[in-house]
């Protein structure tokens, strides 16, 4: 294979990059971005890796989940707090449910590029170029908006910052200790009637903590329990920028894209011969790459032997997206033949992106028992093929939208429009995303006893 340097990515077909009109203004500020101090730590980054080797394993899991897309507008603490909160709310349930370490990683602080279907968008018979995140352009339908603008990305790298370093805040200052964090759940099974079974298994951490406590174990005194290891990820798509973040790591002489822990490559942009997958392969960042109905099992086999040549457990997470329907005609075939040649894989589900359906109303949402199907199908599949299914890779909001349809507190179609803020796909509001985190925890519960049944056997 061909030599890797930050930018051998230009020598290869490109897709999904905008037109810069003005290239001077974009060396300008690919240069300025250059010498801004990194976001991120490669050591933090090893960590993570370390953490994705054991879900490799099968004895860790993976959440991942936020934003489909960030934006300048819905910049605000709250919202960043309140997706903390939730991830965080998950988390717990996950962790007790299957007695395993969940692996905490945001789709935050840095997801602002988003590829798309087609390059235009016509609204009342006006062609104008798509919205590309803001990172890009902007989403206002007029002309001027429209126009790749290079100096967004100095304003997303501060506002990831910013992110971040509230993030890191909150996950190591108190806010993010275990007994607040089994608080908010107990809220939560009260005040949305979501059903005794989960109030069961909420009651049943309650007397965990009770026991330690009983026990002498102060929650406020164990760092495990006052706080938690937290990691930012995103596409890694708009290669300009994350060559621009990417830095020689002193410690290893390596070199780590220091925009987010984790980055990975979208379903549009994951060809073998293509720019993305040759930038993704030189960074030593943990790296994943999503896995659509297109997947052919020998391309699929050329792309893991690109991005894991050495085949290390935890470098690479395939996150799966068929749609509820899809998936038994797709993922079995994959999981064997990756079984088969003995690739070290996390296995991550995607419930969001194959499930996008347009509602009457003309808005794009994604009905709640469609996510929860393929879910429950991914799991089984995995079940049938010996496999693990080491994750679950979300698009969600602390915040109460009404985006996706269906759940405990039911958001309807009609409904749809009156908190719909999303500035790319359908995200499940905080109530969805815990009632799916119950329901994760069941079959993650049922693998994990599987496992140990078969070990013992
Ligand atoms: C996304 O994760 O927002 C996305 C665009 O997904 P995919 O590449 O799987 O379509
Ligand atoms: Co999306």
């Amino acid at each position: 294979m061909s030599e890797w340097r930050p930018d051998s990515w230009k020598s290869r077909k490109v897709v999904q990059l905008p037109d810069y009109p003005d290239q001077d203004a974009l060396q300008q500020v690919e240069a300025e971005l250059s010498g801004y101090p990194p976001l991120v730590f490669a050591g933090e980054a090893r960590n993570l890796k370390a953490q994705l080797a054991e879900a490799a394993e099968g004895r860790a899991f993976l959440l991942q989940g936020g934003d489909c897309a960030e934006s300048f507008a819905e910049f605000h603490p709250d919202n960043i707090r309140d997706s903390f909160r939730v991830l965080l709310q998950m988390a717990v349930v996950l962790t007790y449910a299957a007695s395993c370490p969940v692996i905490k990683v945001g789709r935050l602080a840095g997801q602002f590029a988003k590829p798309r279907s087609s390059n235009t968008e016509t609204i009342g018979g006006v062609e104008l170029p798509s919205y590309r995140g803001d990172i890009i352009n902007g989403i206002d339908f007029d002309e001027a908006s429209r126009i790749p603008d290079p100096q967004r990305m100095l304003r997303a790298y501060s506002q990831s910052a910013a992110t971040l370093n509230l993030l890191r805040a909150f996950a190591q200052g108190g806010y993010a200790n275990l007994v607040s964090v089994h608080k908010w759940n107990l809220d939560f099974v009260k005040s949305q009637g979501v059903g005794a079974k989960y109030g069961e298994l909420a009651d049943r951490i309650g007397e965990a903590l009770s026991f330690m406590e009983a026990c002498g174990i102060n929650p406020g005194d164990v760092r495990q329990l006052q706080g938690t290891d937290f990691y930012t990820s995103h596409e890694a798509l708009l290669l300009g920028y994350e060559q621009s973040l990417t830095r020689v790591d002193s410690t290893s002489g390596d070199w780590y894209d220091t925009s987010a822990h984790m980055l990975w490559v979208g379903d549009r942009t994951r060809q073998t011969d293509g720019a993305h997958i040759e930038f993704l392969r030189g960074i030593g960042n943990p790296i994943a790459s999503k896995v659509g109905p297109t997947t052919d099992p020998d391309d699929l086999i050329r792309l893991i032997d690109i991005l894991n040549p050495n085949n290390e457990a935890g470098r690479l997470t395939l996150i799966t997206r068929f749609g509820a329907d899809k998936v038994e005609d797709y993922l079995p075939k994959l999981l064997r033949r990756v079984k088969e040649e003995g690739r070290k894989i996390v296995w991550s589900c995607d419930p969001m992106h194959g499930n996008t359906i347009k509602a009457a109303g003309g808005l794009k949402t994604r009905p709640f028992e469609r996510v929860m199907k393929e879910v429950k199908q991914v799991f089984a599949c995995h079940k049938a093929e010996g496999t693990y299914a080491g994750g679950i890779h979300l698009e969600l909001t602390g915040q109460d939208v009404t985006e996706c349809t269906g759940g405990a507190v039911a958001v309807t179609e009609e409904s749809l429009a009156s908190r719909y803020h999303t500035h790319c796909d359908p995200r499940l509001n905080a109530s969805q995303a815990i009632e799916l985190a119950f329901l994760v925890a069941e079959s993650l519960k049922e693998e994990r006893q599987a496992l140990a049944d078969t070990a013992v056997a």
